[in-house]
């Protein structure tokens, strides 16, 4: 077995995982991820489609436990996403199409959320996956259709802003180690939200790569990220076999991306990192895995050893 001493002790910046509350109740998760992450992030619970009632009321039960886990187990707590086009939770859709009042909904909805966790939440996700698939242009979602495509990313920023003047707010996005267009239209939305004085305080780089990206890809987007001079979030790093296909050594290939993640993100400079995430703990907790059964994408097996991917990343640390 893997000998792997207190990933959070040994590293320089926050390193997090992600988590729901079916993990917190489970022991040996709980153990093993206040053993190695000193960060949180809520995987499901603080999304719209979980918070937010049919009849447009809100619930943060479980919000709130994950909340106290992270205080309990001396994590810092990130939120994600207040603004995502995948999240249409029935009490947005029926709100009629008026732009006062949608826009009333919609302010509401982001003081409220952001508003109870400040003091205690780091960071926030304002703007989630805002660039489209293959990244030609913005995504369409019910946000843009109501509010308008560039309006209703600055509002989001701008009430988040004000409901907690102290949250690093960051805008979020995947895939742009692998489609370059994507990250080209990233950076040119950065470039247009901060030179109109969107209060962008973050970039985050979700990560979801998977076994076969080239050597080096992932270190020249990082270094593409930080010439914006904001704080990073690896924000949601896992790394997929499955969607690699069949090749050989695939552990070897995941281990040596893991390694390359993090020393890219050690070369940032020191206030650019704001924290190193991992999306899961165990292959067993992975949404990934969820996915496809045969995938085992994090730094645990389903019994919580270390796998080569955790040497890697431990090793350049
Ligand atoms: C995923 C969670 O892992 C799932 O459990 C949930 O059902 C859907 O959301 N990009 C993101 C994350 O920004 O919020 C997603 O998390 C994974 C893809």
């Amino acid at each position: 077995p893997i000998e792997l001493a207190p990933l959070r002790a040994a590293a320089p910046f926050p390193l997090g995982v992600c988590a729901q509350v079916s993990h917190i109740d489970d022991p040996e998760w709980a153990r093993l991820a206040a053993t190695h992450f000193s960060q949180l992030t809520p995987e499901w619970e603080m999304k719209m489609e979980y918070i937010v009632q049919p009849d447009g009321t809100f619930r943060f039960d479980r919000a709130d436990r994950l909340a106290a886990f992270a205080r309990t187990n001396r994590m810092r707590l990130y939120c994600t996403t207040l603004i995502w086009y995948a999240q249409r939770p029935e009490g947005f859709e029926t709100l009629d199409e008026d732009r006062v009042s949608f826009g009333r909904a919609y302010d509401n909805y982001i003081t409220a959320v952001v508003g109870r966790y400040r003091g205690q939440a780091v960071g926030w996700d304002v703007v989630n996956e805002a660039v489209a698939e293959d990244g030609e242009g913005w995504r369409q979602s019910l946000w843009a259709s109501r509010l308008g495509d560039f309006d209703h990313m600055r509002r989001a920023f701008d009430v988040a802003r004000a409901a907690d003047p102290d949250a690093v707010l960051f805008l979020n996005d995947y895939n742009l180690e692998s489609i370059p267009r994507k990250l080209d239209t990233f950076q040119r939305l950065v470039d247009r939200l901060l030179s109109a004085g969107v209060p962008v305080t973050g970039l985050g780089c979700q990560s979801h790569i998977d076994a076969s990206l080239p050597p080096g890809a992932y270190t020249r987007t990082l270094e593409a990220l930080a010439r914006f001079g904001l704080p990073i979030h690896v924000s949601e790093l896992d790394v997929s076999l499955v969607r690699a296909g069949r090749g050989p050594r695939l552990e070897e290939r995941q281990a040596a991306l893991y390694a390359e993640a993090m020393e890219a993100f050690m070369a940032l400079p020191a206030h650019q990192r704001f924290a190193f995430t991992l999306w899961g703990l165990r292959d067993k907790d992975s949404w990934l895995k969820r996915e496809n059964a045969r995938d085992a994408p994090l730094l645990f097996d389903d019994f919580g050893q270390a796998k080569p991917a955790a040497a890697g990343l431990a090793q350049a640390l």
